[in-house]
Formats: C-alpha cells, structure tokens, sequence
C-alpha cells in the first residue's frame, strides 16, 4: 500500500508539474477524474468498472486525512483533484468547513436519504456504517442491553471496551450524544462510561477480538470489522446488538465524498460521485461490507441476517460540526 500510494504522490507531482506546461490533457486525455480519497478499501476495482462502463479514467491517491485537506488547501487552484473521498462525516465535514469543497448538483444525490447529504450539496454519503454494541453471547443475555446511555448502569463495570477519543468514530458518536442531550448530558454518559472502568482500546477490531477472548463482555465498534472477522471465522463469538431501538436509533455514520472546490471538471466529479452511489453503489459497498445508502441496493448477503434495525435520522452534517465539542468533552471527562 505505500508504495501504490509513493506511485501516486509520484504521478500527482508529475501531473502537476504538466498541468502548468499546459501539457495534462494530452496526457490523461479530458476525460479523466482525479480523486484524493481518504478511504482505502476496495476503491481499484470500483474505479476500473467507472472507467470500463464511462470511458472516463479515474487517477487516484491515498492518504490520511489531515493531510489530503492540507495538500488541497496547499495546492488551492492548482489542484489536480477533482473530488475529496474519506471515511466519516466528521472528516467531509472538516472538508466543507475549510472551504475544500463546491456545492453539487441536486440531480447527484437524487433519491439518496437526506440526513447522509450535506444540506448545502458540499458532500453525500455512499456508504453507511453502523457504530453500534457488541457482545459476547455466552456472558450478556441481549435482553440486558438496551442503549450506548445504559452503559453508564454499573452492572457493566469492569465489563466494556470501548475505542480511544482520538479516533474520529468515537468523536461522531459522542458528538450524537451533545446533540440528542446537550452537552451536560453526554458529559454524564461519557463519565458514566469512565466510571465504569471501561478499557480503552487503539482499534475495533482489538475491541471484538477482546470480547471474543473474554477480555470484556461489551464494546461498541463499526459494524463492518465484526463482518470481516466472521468471514474468517463465521464461529466467532461475538454478536451485535443494534442500540436505541426504542428511542433515536442506532449510530450511523457515513463515508463519502464531495467535489473540491477547484475541481477542474466539476460535472466529471459529480458523475463518478452519481456513479458510487448508484450503478457502482453494490460494488462500493459489498467489499467492506458496509450499508448502502442507497434505498435500491440491498445489503450485502455476509450482514443481511443482522435484519433490519431503526437508525438514527440526525443529519450526518450535524453531529460532524460538532467534532470540536465531542473532543473537549471526552477530555474534561477522563475518557482517553
Ligand atoms: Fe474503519
């Protein structure tokens, strides 16, 4: 992976440096959409079906968030990239905010839900990714569990695992938390949680294989790396359980993507983005097996048993803005 992602950085830079001679179009050809994605997973093979189905080519680069918006904000109207992909609205959101990204046409998120698109078009969703409880069968009875608030109760003390304030997933689902009950009273949860001893943990699938080793009995994580290690192991012994059923719903968050601001070919842009979410949506999805967003796809067979769940209908872009305020309340909380 580094060295695809030194190969691109290389082609970038070289691209760059043909753009100013003028010389790019007769390089790539017009129809060529550049993206600078912050998600990793499966993307080649979407990218190669766009290319085969469109004609248009699709030159891509990776790169950890922070600093593809850095880069884009370095390169200003001399980017080459025509649109910004990443995982987690938090990470648009930052995007938008810094002025990264141009509002698109309604016609691309046509039929897509509107609390996964940004109310001003600067981004959509094209994945969903649940955040939801996890457990282990043979020590919680599901009837116990009911919500991320009653992980507060102390009959889980000493019993959950959870991911580190750093990550950008536990910063969304405790800027959820400040949205539905204000910020004193998501200070009270996060607390609650730390009160109850709760083992703090680097990465989700460290969280699932702890339950699974009898580490802790509960977690909260995404849903897709529980889905990719019971495609290793379908034995392994961890379920989820989707939280706030009888409330909100449970967590949802997004990956997606928006048009950069200096995008060369906009509308290019907003045909692969269109293409993500529909034709290409099964392809986008399945591979991570993460939800589609779009209401014509099914989920993927390796999670449609989980069934049907109630999700959270707050707009994606409401809990991102409040990623500052979910960082300083986990702070003042004691959670790491
Ligand atoms: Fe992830």
């Amino acid at each position: 992976m580094k060295q695809k992602s030194t190969f691109f950085v290389t082609l970038l830079v070289l691209l760059l440096v043909l753009s100013a001679c003028g010389v790019v179009d007769a390089l790539s050809g017009d129809a060529a959409v550049r993206v600078y994605s912050g998600r990793h997973y499966d993307l080649e093979e979407a990218f190669a079906n766009y290319a085969d189905e469109t004609g248009n080519d699709v030159e891509f680069l990776f790169g950890g968030d922070a600093e593809l918006r850095e880069r884009l904000d370095a390169e200003g109207e001399s980017t080459l990239a025509d649109v910004f992909m990443t995982v987690d609205a938090a990470n648009l959101e930052l995007a938008a905010s810094d002025s990264l990204l141009q509002p698109m046409d309604a016609a691309v998120v046509d039929g897509l839900p509107d609390n996964l698109v940004h109310p001003e078009l600067l981004w959509v969703g094209l994945s969903k990714r649940v955040r939801t409880i996890m457990y282990h069968p043979d020590r919680v009875d599901p009837s116990e569990l009911s919500t991320y608030e009653d992980l507060t109760d102390p009959k889980w003390q000493g019993r959950l695992c959870m991911r580190n304030s750093n990550n950008v997933y536990t910063q969304s689902l405790v800027a959820s938390l400040i949205y539905h009950h204000g910020y004193d009273g998501a200070l009270d949860v996060v607390s609650g949680w730390v009160a109850n001893d709760t083992e703090i943990m680097s990465n989700d699938v460290l969280i699932l294989q702890t339950i699974a080793a009898g580490g802790c009995d509960v977690g909260i994580t995404n849903h897709y790396y529980l889905a990719r290690l019971l495609e290793d192991d379908p034995e392994f012994p961890v379920l989820p359980f989707w939280a706030n059923q009888d409330g909100r719903g449970v967590h949802v968050n997004i990956s997606g993507a928006g048009v950069t601001a200096n995008a060369d070919d906009p509308e290019l842009a907003e045909d692969l983005i269109r293409w993500l979410a529909t034709e290409g949506q099964e392809e986008f999805v399945y591979g991570n097996h993460e939800y589609p967003v779009n209401p014509s796809v099914p989920p993927p067979p390796s999670i449609a048993g989980w069934g049907d769940f109630k999700e959270d209908p707050l707009n994606a872009q409401q809990f991102a803005s409040l990623n500052a305020e979910a960082i300083r309340l986990m702070s003042e909380a004691g959670y790491d």
